[in-house]
């Protein structure tokens, strides 16, 4: 096992993952938060029933959001990085948070995704870019501290605007007048960023390579998602039909459960 992990670090693209749920006032906000312990406990069955193969993710996840959530003054924001090769569920764990943790689920206003590539496409908009990223974090936390920030693909992240995002995570750190210190933070791929130096992530999360039966077990899942009738022996099909390495002996899916999705309309 440790093998797999250092292989994952050593070897892969690491992605990180961030979800900042943040409070100044230091107490849970009960109007907004249904119950604490209801939405932990769906986290729990949900990380259970939709996360495969993934058991140190799920853990992780499970107890330090957990804690995170429960503590009503911690001293830090909650940062996870997520390492792991494509399709294994990285940005998949981010939306099974998100939609636990808020009434709304995934559609609440309170999370905010960025993708490096599409909403910071232009390097010469830097320094707008940093500007605006800098208010829109600040603005956001100061309305609603259980504010929830993804960044996915941070490797294509500027080290500048990476650099904006620091005051935010340190430790009871005070940004004009707010206090951010009860947020969570994930974030995919910045592997060699300042945030690292700065030891501002909490959690370095691996996430393993997906076999057959769980991308089986994804294939299933998305039967239920294209309202299909669940039908196992089209699992095994379909599951049998992707890539995996190595090559005389199969075991890990190549791309993990990445184009289940897209693959599975075809062998309707
Ligand atoms: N471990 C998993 N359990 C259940 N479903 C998964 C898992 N991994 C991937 N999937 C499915 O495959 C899709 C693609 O996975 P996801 O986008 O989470 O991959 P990723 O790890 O973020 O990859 P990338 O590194 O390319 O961003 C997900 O939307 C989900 O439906
Ligand atoms: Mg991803």
């Amino acid at each position: 096992l440790s093998n797999v992990i250092s292989y994952f670090f050593m070897d892969n693209f690491p992605q990180h993952w961030w979800l900042m749920p943040i409070n100044y006032n230091c107490k849970l906000q009960k109007d907004l938060w249904i119950n604490i312990f209801s939405h932990l406990s769906g986290l729990r069955a949900d990380l259970k029933g939709s996360l495969f193969g993934q058991h140190i993710a799920s853990d992780v996840v499970l107890k330090t959001v957990s804690s995170f959530m429960t503590d009503s003054n911690p001293n830090k924001p909650l940062v996870f990085s997520f390492h792991g090769t494509t399709g294994t569920g990285k940005s998949h764990v981010t939306k099974i948070i998100a939609r636990n943790l808020y009434k709304k689920g995934e559609q609440s206003k309170h999370i905010h995704l960025f993708i490096s590539d599409l909403h910071f496409p232009d390097k010469r908009n830097l320094d707008t870019y940093t500007a605006q990223l800098k208010q829109w974090i600040h603005g956001n936390v100061s309305n609603f501290p259980r504010s929830m920030f993804i960044f996915d693909e941070m490797d294509r992240m500027h080290p500048r605007l990476i650099d904006t995002l620091k005051p935010f995570l340190d430790n009871n750190d005070n940004v004009d007048g707010v206090s951010f210190n009860k947020h969570v933070c994930s974030a995919g791929g910045f592997s060699h960023s300042s945030l690292i130096n700065k030891h501002l992530i909490d959690h370095y999360v691996p996430f393993l390579p997906l076999e057959l039966k769980h991308v089986r077990q994804c294939v299933m899942a998305e039967m239920v998602h294209l309202n299909m009738t669940q039908d196992s022996d089209l699992a095994d099909e379909v599951a049998r039909d992707m890539p995996y390495y190595p090559e005389e002996e199969r075991i890990y899916a190549f791309k993990g459960c990445k184009s289940v999705r897209q693959k599975l309309p075809l062998y309707k």
